[in-house]
């Protein structure tokens, strides 16, 4: 099959983890016959320094016409005062909003032989498998008005936190969808007890919970849930919560499988191409000195095979490769037990192309 991926890298390691994700697709193109195109777009901090635009038209249009769309991360401290309030995440999100994006699945899949990595017990990690199913183009992030204002005569901030029915309707759906064929359970999270528009999504899954009789269905305040999620996170299968929520809760989860670097995500919507990235950012923290782990970026990628290619043998051997890389004891820093043998960003990759197989 002939497939065009639209490939925006961002800033930071996201460059580097992109570089990874691309080199796997490639052996997995050779291997099962396919032809990956890649066309590549600009977002971001490099975006602002190119066009003064974190998401040009052009970007846009490169991936609305392609099949799917891989990203790495933006942001940095180099951009995070620039005059005009103009920020290198306001790409990530206009892209999002652009493609219509409203479901954002971050799968927690623990990997047996990482157990060690996470630095919780490995009694409380081992088996580890749930997905967090967050809505992506609403809520506190989009909600309107944002802006300073004066508030009783002094400086002030507003964020606004809306949601629509029909936005709750669409992304729980796809959260009871996902149970369905899982292990049949759905955590509804929310601040119900709290906020409007977690009582009108409570409400939501309510009345929604008719038509998926076989789904169990719990509503857990956010609160609890991160307590939950360190306590004892094998009690959950399918999550669904805003935006706000997920965002926080996903990096928190991704200690269980051992660190932020092994959190892939899917971005799908109704019509537009889905978009594929891994949850991290762009951590300047550790870019251009090849520590990056790409295996996030790489199981992105292989997300992208499976839900917008349809190429289901394609994406279990790439997963099944991170499998193999990981239990013949090969780490990146992020997941190493000690210093003796760290794998660079390119050795990791390399690492996993040897490992896929037909
Ligand atoms: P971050 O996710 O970039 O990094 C958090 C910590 O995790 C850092 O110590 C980093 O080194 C480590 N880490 C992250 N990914 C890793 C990987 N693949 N391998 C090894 N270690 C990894 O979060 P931050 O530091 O809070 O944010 C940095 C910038 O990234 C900010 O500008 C932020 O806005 C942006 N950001 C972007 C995205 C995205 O593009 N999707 C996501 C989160 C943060
Ligand atoms: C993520 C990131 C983004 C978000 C930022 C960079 C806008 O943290 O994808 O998790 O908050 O959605
Ligand atoms: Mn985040």
């Amino acid at each position: 099959m002939k497939k065009k991926i639209a490939v925006l890298p961002g800033d930071g390691i996201g460059l580097e983890v992109v570089k990874a994700a691309t080199t796997v697709l490639d052996k997995t193109a050779e291997l099962f016959g396919h032809q990956f195109e890649y066309q590549y777009g600009d977002i971001g901090g490099h975006s602002i320094d190119k066009h003064n635009d974190p998401l040009p038209q052009e970007t846009i249009d490169t991936c609305l016409k392609s099949d799917g769309v891989l990203l790495g991360a933006v942001g940095g401290p180099k951009w995070d005062n620039l005059p005009g309030g103009i920020r290198p995440e306001q790409g990530l999100l206009g892209i999002r909003k652009a493609l219509q994006l409203f479901a954002n699945l971050r799968p927690v899949t623990g990997h047996e032989s990482l157990t060690e990595a996470s630095t919780l017990k490995k009694e409380v990690v081992d088996g580890v498998d749930l997905v967090i199913v967050r809505e992506l183009t609403g809520g506190l992030y989009f909600g309107e008005p944002k802006e300073r204002r004066e508030i009783d005569g002094e400086e002030g901030a507003v964020d606004s936190l809306i949601y629509k029915k029909s936005e709750i309707e669409r992304i729980v759906r796809q959260a009871f969808e996902m149970a369905k064929v899982r292990r049949k359970k759905l955590t509804s999270v929310d601040k119900a007890n709290v906020l409007e528009t977690s009582r009108l999504w409570r409400e939501t899954v309510e009345e929604m919970k008719q038509d998926y009789p076989e789904v169990e269905v719990e509503h857990m305040l956010v609160d609890n849930a991160s307590m939950q999620l360190i306590r004892d996170p094998k009690q959950f299968d399918v999550m669904v919560t805003e935006n706000t929520f997920g965002d926080i809760l996903s990096d928190a989860a991704s200690m269980l499988t051992g660190s932020l670097g092994m959190l892939p995500s899917a971005s799908i919507g109704s019509e537009a191409p889905g978009l594929y990235e891994p949850v991290h950012g762009s951590a300047p923290d550790i870019e251009g000195q090849g520590k990056a782990n790409p295996l996030a970026a790489i199981a992105s990628a292989a997300m992208m095979l499976k839900y917008s290619f349809h190429m289901h043998e394609e994406a279990d051997a790439i997963d099944t490769a991170i499998s193999e890389v990981l239990n013949a004891g090969y780490r990146t820093g992020d997941i190493a037990q000690n210093n003796d043998n760290i794998l660079s960003t390119e050795e990791m990759t390399t690492k996993v192309v040897e490992a896929i197989k037909k």
